[in-house]
């Protein structure tokens, strides 16, 4: 399952880009708001440091906006993929993108349907939302299970991107499944690494070093 990082922090990109665990990287409009940045400047940022797909959301409705603001977006960098919302408009920009060999990531998925319409519009990307679903007492994760289904059985080449991770068994679950992608915040991945049996065997290691006096250097 690929990595991408769900934020527009270059700091916290940077870390994570050097231990080898950032395969792309997802923003929206409230990431952009929340970095202080200009969409264009941090978007370009983010591809200089980022070889994979560099997800960028247009903020019109209409699909000829969409589609002329996305071409923008693509000439930031080879790497941009247009995010754009599940909409019928939406959906005509995507094609209009694609079928000029841009990447588009559709996002605000919140059903297989939906899913299956931006399959068939050629979207490189979709985006389920599995937090956004929990939040409302529904089962974001049966929506990534359905999707794979549904996507297998046709043979869609459109990527699972699982997005709205809020925890470290969304990631898992989403692994076991077959996402092909899941982003996250830069939180949520650093905190794949902690299990209180990993502190607590190098405590007692530690306590072993000192107490034998062991040296390597
Ligand atoms: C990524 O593409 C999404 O915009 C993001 O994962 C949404 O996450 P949230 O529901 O926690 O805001």
């Amino acid at each position: 399952m690929k990595f991408f990082v769900d934020t527009a922090e270059i700091d916290a990109i940077a870390e994570l880009h050097a231990l080898g665990m950032v395969d792309g990287v997802t923003t929206n409009p409230s990431l952009i708001k929340k970095s202080g940045r200009d969409i264009l400047e941090v978007t370009r940022e983010i591809c200089d440091l980022v070889s994979g797909p560099v997800s960028a959301e247009v903020t019109a409705t209409d699909a000829d906006d969409m589609i002329a603001e996305g071409r923008k977006l693509a000439e930031i960098a080879e790497n941009i993929a247009v995010k754009v919302p599940l909409t019928w408009d939406g959906l005509k920009a995507c094609k209009v993108l694609t079928d000029e060999g841009k990447m588009v990531n559709v996002t605000l998925c919140f059903s297989a349907n939906q899913a299956l319409l931006a399959a068939k519009a050629g979207a490189t990307f979709i985006s389920p939302f599995i937090g956004r679903l929990d939040d409302i007492a529904l089962d974001g994760m049966e929506l990534i299970e359905d999707i794979r289904t549904v996507y297998d059985n046709y043979g869609f080449e459109t990527e699972i991107l699982a997005a709205s991770i809020r925890s470290v068994n969304h990631v898992l679950d989403c692994a076991r499944i077959g996402a092909d992608v899941m982003t996250a915040p830069p939180g949520v991945i650093k905190s794949l690494v902690n299990h209180p049996l990993t502190d607590k065997g190098l405590d007692a290691f530690l306590a072993d070093i000192k107490a034998a006096d062991i040296k390597i250097l």
